[in-house]
């Protein structure tokens, strides 16, 4: 299974969720629980609460992640932030390319792979957000879909700086929908995922890489899908919201 070659990781995508006084409550709630896990924990908050939530979890296992980075270093790009604001502050962790970002502000897997080496290169840890619509998934080109945004958005990325990168499978019809991805629709991908990262680096760098599943995991089903042999944890959106849930999220891939 190699399971112990890498790290399960829960993250939080709070995504646009939680004003300040919100955000500060919700991790006061979670460290505690958070305590407990032998998983990685990381909370991807909007950028007006990552400096909260640095200095709130200083000292304990929550890491902080961004939902977005700029690729270029700095310049007229109103509205952006780039990865050397976000390390100047403590952030360890981003999202690249999540589907709400390709779907409603023309992400590509260009600018995902610009984004990606942008982040790499500051020293910030990417989790790269891949996954088929629904549609694609019907014509049963899943596979194809997953293939080439690997190959595109990791293009130029160095088997050292792979390894440092976290892969989320999100099938875009999972997400927010309540429909999950059986455990064995997960499984199925996210091993594709790891054969085509052996295919383009070797099988030790795949072995290596975190590959989360996101889209509707809850306390109900994470524990089926992270004992899953190549489901290395998750990246949990409306679950993450409440402490109680994202603690059942933590236990189920402390355990699996
Ligand atoms: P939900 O868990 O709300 O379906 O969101 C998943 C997601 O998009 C995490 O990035």
């Amino acid at each position: 299974m190699n399971k112990e070659l890498r790290q399960a990781i829960i993250a939080g995508n709070w995504k646009m969720n939680k004003t300040r006084p919100e955000a500060r409550a919700l991790i006061e709630e979670l460290k505690p629980i958070a305590a407990e896990a032998t998983c990685g924990v990381v909370i991807c908050v909007p950028f007006t609460n990552l400096e909260t939530a640095v200095e709130l979890t200083k000292g304990t296992n929550i890491k902080v992640g961004a939902e977005n980075v700029h690729f270029e270093e700095k310049g007229a790009f109103t509205g952006e932030i780039s990865a050397a604001m976000l390390t100047e502050i403590g952030v360890e962790y981003v999202i690249i390319g999540h589907s709400e970002r390709r779907q409603y502000f023309g992400e590509t897997d260009e600018t995902v792979n610009k984004r990606t080496k942008a982040a790499l290169k500051a020293g910030l840890k990417p989790i790269v957000c891949v996954g088929e619509l629904l549609w694609e998934r019907e014509c049963n080109i899943t596979e194809e879909v997953i293939a080439r945004q690997i190959k595109l958005d990791l293009y130029d990325v160095s088997a050292e700086d792979v390894k440092k990168t976290v892969i989320a499978y999100e099938p875009v019809w999972a997400i927010g929908t309540g429909k999950t991805a059986s455990a064995a629709q997960a499984q199925e991908v996210c091993a594709f995922i790891r054969a085509t990262l052996a295919k383009l680096y070797s099988k030790e760098v795949a072995d290596a890489v975190t590959i989360q599943y996101g889209g509707s995991m809850n306390p109900g089903n994470a524990a089926e899908l992270v004992a899953q042999p190549d489901v290395d944890g998750g990246l949990i959106g409306g679950a993450s919201l409440k402490a109680a849930d994202f603690g059942v999220l933590l236990k189920a891939a402390s355990e699996g």
